[in-house]
């Protein structure tokens, strides 16, 4: 059988895992292929694959995730097993940690067979922002060799049987809800634009136009992005921002005003574009690096 064995690592802990965990799958009898995920190429002339991402504020390496993301349909078609890296500390020696929210959501829609957290590595003199100072306080080497190898003797156990998992469909990810917040967003800044120059006159509505629409694309993002399986906040913030673009294009500008004049606008258009777009994706990351439900219980 041949088993693909991968990871996304910044500063090498998670690697360490990956190759401690191929030589044990090879020990066990396994062609094993051991390779970064950035250069692991397409898994489907695999088996079986086991993808590690190093964890950094509750998230994913994105090498790790992109790898996920970009062969999720072969990946689907086979066992996958997950595992991340890591608590500076004994905590993942001492009980099982649950996955973070985001790998949770890559675990079930490749239908993953299992995951687990094992202790991770940062070294004392670690380069970089905010690295560096968290290493003051923090730094060692929390990898357990005998609990990875106990692993990789679970893996070696369940892999002969084991078969594609069953993948979960996220309706919070559908495009249908992605388009539907931004179009809800668009709509109650168009109607505040409908309404409040004849109130308060052009310019101050154009302000508070501008004030207004970052924050309710954060209130939108927060409902949007608390569901399990969203999108990733980047995606999204372009989606919803060239949404409204659109919107306004055919319906403000073409339908409406028959006229391009608005786009000439800094303040009245491009500067809430700037702000709808900056406001979703920060909300994004935000919620992204919040534990889950789950996570919050375990700490409690
Ligand atoms: C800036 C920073 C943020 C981190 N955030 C988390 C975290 O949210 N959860 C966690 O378990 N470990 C966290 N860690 C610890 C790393 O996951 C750990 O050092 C890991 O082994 C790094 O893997 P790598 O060497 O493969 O990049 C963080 C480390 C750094 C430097």
């Amino acid at each position: 059988m041949r088993v693909l064995v991968t990871w996304g690592s910044k500063r090498g802990g998670t690697e360490g895992i990956g190759r401690i965990l191929g030589e044990a799958l090879e020990a066990h009898g396994f062609e094993v292929v051991a390779a970064p995920a950035d250069r692991a190429g397409n898994p489907d002339r695999f088996d079986a694959v086991v993808v590690g991402g190093a964890l950094y504020a509750n998230r994913w390496s994105a090498v790790a995730r992109r790898f996920v993301s970009l062969h999720a349909d072969q990946l689907r078609r086979m066992p996958v097993w997950l595992f991340s890296s890591g608590p500076l500390d004994d905590s993942a020696d001492r009980g099982s940690i649950p996955a973070a929210p985001q790998v949770e959501v890559l675990a079930e829609r490749i239908g993953a067979q299992g995951h687990v957290t094992f202790g991770g590595r940062l070294a004392p003199d670690a380069k970089g922002f905010p690295a560096s100072a968290m290493a003051k306080k923090t730094s060692g080497d929390w990898r357990n060799p005998e609990r990875i190898r106990a692993w990789a003797a679970e893996l070696a156990a369940a892999l002969p049987s084991a078969k594609p998992g069953q993948p979960a469909r996220h309706p919070a990810r559908s495009v249908p809800r992605l388009l539907a917040y931004a179009a809800m967003g668009w709509a109650l800044c168009g109607a505040m634009m409908a309404t409040l120059p004849h109130v308060v006159g052009l310019a101050a509505a154009l302000v508070v136009h501008a004030i207004a629409a970052p924050l309710i694309f954060t209130a939108l993002a927060i409902r949007y992005f608390r569901a399990l399986g969203a999108r990733d906040p980047l995606p999204t913030a372009v989606a919803w921002t060239a949404t409204v673009a659109s919107l306004d294009l055919v319906v403000i500008a073409g339908a409406a005003q028959r006229s391009l004049d608005m786009f000439r606008s800094v303040p009245g258009t491009w500067l809430p574009f700037a702000l709808i777009f900056l406001a979703t994706w920060a909300t994004g990351e935000i919620m992204w690096m919040l534990p889950s439900p789950e996570q919050r219980r375990n700490k409690a």
